[in-house]
């Protein structure tokens, strides 16, 4: 029954994912958000949603490896849909000249989201486990030389998920990859990008909730296009993009 289900969303301040936790509770799920900013959260939540008693609200690192079995275990409601959201950039051009935030990118890409997500499906016991969400990203589907630093830990991150959703498939265990191009959000804010290919956090956001069986999901006509010459592309057309 949809009420008693539960949703985690792992780096759930995210602009997108703050619109998929409304979504998720206007369906009938409990939400249990997971951020490092409980405080923004929180104001976000109270603006928003009446009925605040289906969310929990728990503090989450995905680059704190060490703390995440116990963020796991302390999990009031176990989830029957999991979406991983963090995400982190940093221009390539500081990346490849400051490691920090290299290894942060790479850390809360897929570091992190590896050590959480194999701690969740190797939890048996959770029954109720249907569904695992990423949120990754078209620079991740041909190294670029403007951003392949991002784009190459949000490519290790998709194909994590990928044999993820092999691996589950036995035990009828959904996996989907949102693979989004620009989005409005913090995350873009102050960049210089094309006005008419942004897309909005609540579109993204619905992608989410109505992902389905299909694996790797592109949202919006334009970016599906982008996706599908950027896939074939040689590579010495692709050498001459940005
Ligand atoms: N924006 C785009 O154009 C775009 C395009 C394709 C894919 N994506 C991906 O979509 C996802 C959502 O991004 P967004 O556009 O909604 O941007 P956003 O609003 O900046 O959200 C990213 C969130 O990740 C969280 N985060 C960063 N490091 C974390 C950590 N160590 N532990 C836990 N949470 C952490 C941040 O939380 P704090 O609030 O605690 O800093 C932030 O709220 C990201 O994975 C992003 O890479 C974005």
């Amino acid at each position: 029954m949809p009420a008693q289900k539960t949703v985690l969303i792992l780096g759930a301040n995210s602009d997108v994912a703050k619109q998929a936790i409304l979504l998720y509770v206007a369906k009938g799920y409990r939400v249990v958000a997971a951020s490092r900013d409980l405080n923004t959260l929180e104001a976000f939540i109270v603006k928003h949603v009446t009925s605040i008693d289906v969310i929990r609200l728990i503090y989450f690192d995905a680059a704190a490896f060490a703390d995440h079995q116990a963020f796991y275990d302390r999990l009031e409601w176990k989830p029957s849909i999991v979406l991983y959201a963090a995400g982190y950039l940093v221009d390539n051009e500081v990346a490849l000249r400051q490691w920090p935030g290299t290894l942060q990118m790479m850390n809360v890409h897929y570091c992190g989201a590896v050590s959480i997500l194999n701690i969740i499906v190797m939890d048996k016991s959770n029954t109720e486990l249907g569904q695992i969400i990423g949120l990754s990203s078209l620079s991740g589907v041909r190294g670029r030389k403007s951003n392949f630093i991002y784009g190459s830990t949000k490519s290790a991150f998709t194909q994590y998920l990928a044999g993820l959703r092999q691996y589950l498939n036995s035990r009828k265990i959904k996996v989907n990859v949102i693979v989004a191009g620009y989005i409005r959000s913090k995350m873009t804010a102050g960049l210089n990008l094309p006005e008419s290919l942004m897309l909005e956090p609540e579109f993204i956001a619905e992608a989410v909730v109505s992902a389905s069986r299909k694996f790797v999901i592109v949202p919006g006509w334009k970016w599906k296009m982008i996706h599908l010459v950027l896939k074939l592309l040689p590579e010495q057309l692709v050498a001459k993009l940005p």
